[in-house]
């Protein structure tokens, strides 16, 4: 089968795009409201692109309505968000707050999850999360119906258990993120394994570097 995106209707490539592409990490991200509640939503439109700015991107789209949704009111006013990792435990809160509520409704507490401020923004993390990302915007590139973020990550706190001994790389047995696939489906990083380069692949790398003229002997 063969899709033409020029002439496919939004939902279409919608559906087609995240069935494919996946499964996509979810970004749970907490932000403060202008009245000073908490917020959270999941975000799967979501992933890391750079270490050198150290910068992550989250897609959000209008609601039905036109109108958007608090975590961008949020962000354009404090121009802060932070974004928590998800794993099996808070899978379920995790879903609960994707729930269209209203602006003063604090999420997390709704999900029955506890908070911690955050130490370089104005905002709170999840005090259960794997991982949570401190992020200042870098930019918003505004669609009609899409604003794409890129934040500068300035802050990680790490639950100690998900690292190994070293701190140094996560420990595969702990920190097994959920992620999203299609429609209602996910998937969690429970079944690891290494794939490494051929042995050979270092005098093959190394061959390449070699100057043309030395090759041809
Ligand atoms: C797993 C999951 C991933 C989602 N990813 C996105 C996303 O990338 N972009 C988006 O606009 N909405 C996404 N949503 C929907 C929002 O979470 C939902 O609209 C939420 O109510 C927004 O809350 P807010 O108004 O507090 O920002 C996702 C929902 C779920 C459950």
């Amino acid at each position: 089968m063969d899709f033409d995106f020029t002439r496919l209707p939004p939902q279409d490539r919608y559906r087609l795009l995240t069935n494919f592409v996946g499964p996509r990490p979810i970004a749970l991200v907490t932000t403060r409201s202008e009245a000073g509640h908490n917020n959270a939503a999941p975000m799967s439109f979501f992933n890391v692109f750079s270490q050198d700015p150290p910068i992550v991107i989250l897609g959000i789209q209008t609601r039905a309505d036109g109108n958007e949704k608090d975590t961008l009111v949020n962000i354009r006013r404090t121009q802060e968000f932070c974004v928590n990792m998800v794993d099996m435990p808070i899978a379920e809160a995790m879903i609960l707050c994707g729930v269209n509520f209203a602006r003063d409704v604090d999420e997390p507490a709704f999900a029955g999850l506890e908070t911690e401020a955050c130490r370089q923004i104005d905002a709170r993390y999840l005090t259960s999360t794997p991982c949570a990302m401190e992020c200042r915007v870098e930019r918003i590139i505004d669609y009609p119906r899409r604003a794409i973020i890129l934040g500068e990550v300035v802050e990680m706190t790490v639950r100690d258990d998900c690292l190994d001994a070293a701190g140094r790389y996560v420990n595969p047995e702990v920190y097994q993120p959920v992620a999203r696939l299609h429609a209602d489906n996910y998937i969690v990083a429970d079944r690891q394994f290494e794939l490494k380069k051929p042995d050979g692949a270092a005098a093959w790398e190394a061959a390449q570097l070699t100057p043309p003229a030395e090759k041809t002997t």
